[in-house]
């Protein structure tokens, strides 16, 4: 077996993605080693699900820091010492700066709540309800600077229900984003999929549109 890919996890809140990801290795589903768990905030319940789990913790609070670029110059400090090939974006609540992505570019997943490109931003599942689209769902992306712009990985969809409100969507999507996100971090830390002058590529090939799978 290939050794598993050094990786680190970056949270803000309730972690259940970092729980999906802990059961998927803990159940051997998963070729990842679970190095790191940063927190921007001491509150995040995702740091309780990591030490449960005996995976080192970290936090660093941004308001500590007068700015974005030295928050984000101490955070690459403490990530470094653990030496992660691959950081995951899970409610990390953030903004990330130039800087910061181009030190680890093309090893930054994120997921983001809404079929991108449409809906990238905060409130995806009221304003999909809004919109009166007829599908919905998450994106597992690389990241670049632009904000939920990067090369799509996998996208999980599901059919929106008559009358559904946006509670029980994002109770929906966040089931969706439990199988999609650990699948899609395999298949990057395993290095089927990289990321190569700006695209996505699957086994060497450019894939300008993701992966898709239905619920
Ligand atoms: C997820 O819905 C994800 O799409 C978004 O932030 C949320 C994190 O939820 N980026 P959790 O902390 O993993 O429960």
């Amino acid at each position: 077996m290939v050794a598993p890919c050094k990786t680190a996890i970056l949270i803000s809140g309730s972690g259940t993605n970092l729980q999906a990801f802990i059961d998927a290795v803990e159940g051997g589903n998963l070729n990842l080693d679970l190095t790191l768990v940063f927190s921007n905030n001491p509150e995040a319940y995702g740091l309780e699900r990591a030490e449960k789990a005996g995976i080192p913790t970290a936090c660093i609070q941004h308001a500590d820091f007068p700015d974005r670029e030295s928050f984000d110059a101490a955070v690459i400090a403490e990530l470094d010492r653990f030496e992660p090939e691959l950081l995951i974006l899970a409610g990390f609540m953030r903004i990330l700066s130039p800087g910061f992505v181009s030190h680890y570019a093309g090893r930054i997943l994120n997921i983001h709540p809404a079929l991108l490109p449409l809906h990238p931003g905060l409130n995806t599942h009221q304003r999909v309800l809004d919109a009166g689209d007829d599908w919905h769902g998450s994106t597992v992306h690389f990241v670049t600077e632009e904000l939920d712009a990067g090369p799509r990985i996998l996208q999980g969809r599901l059919a929106i229900k008559p009358g559904e409100t946006s509670t029980e969507l994002e109770a929906r999507v966040q089931a969706v984003e439990h199988q999609i996100y650990p699948l899609a971090a395999d298949r990057v830390g395993s290095g089927k999929v990289k990321f190569k002058d700006g695209y996505a590529t699957v086994d060497g090939v450019r894939k300008d549109d993701p992966e898709v799978k239905i619920y």
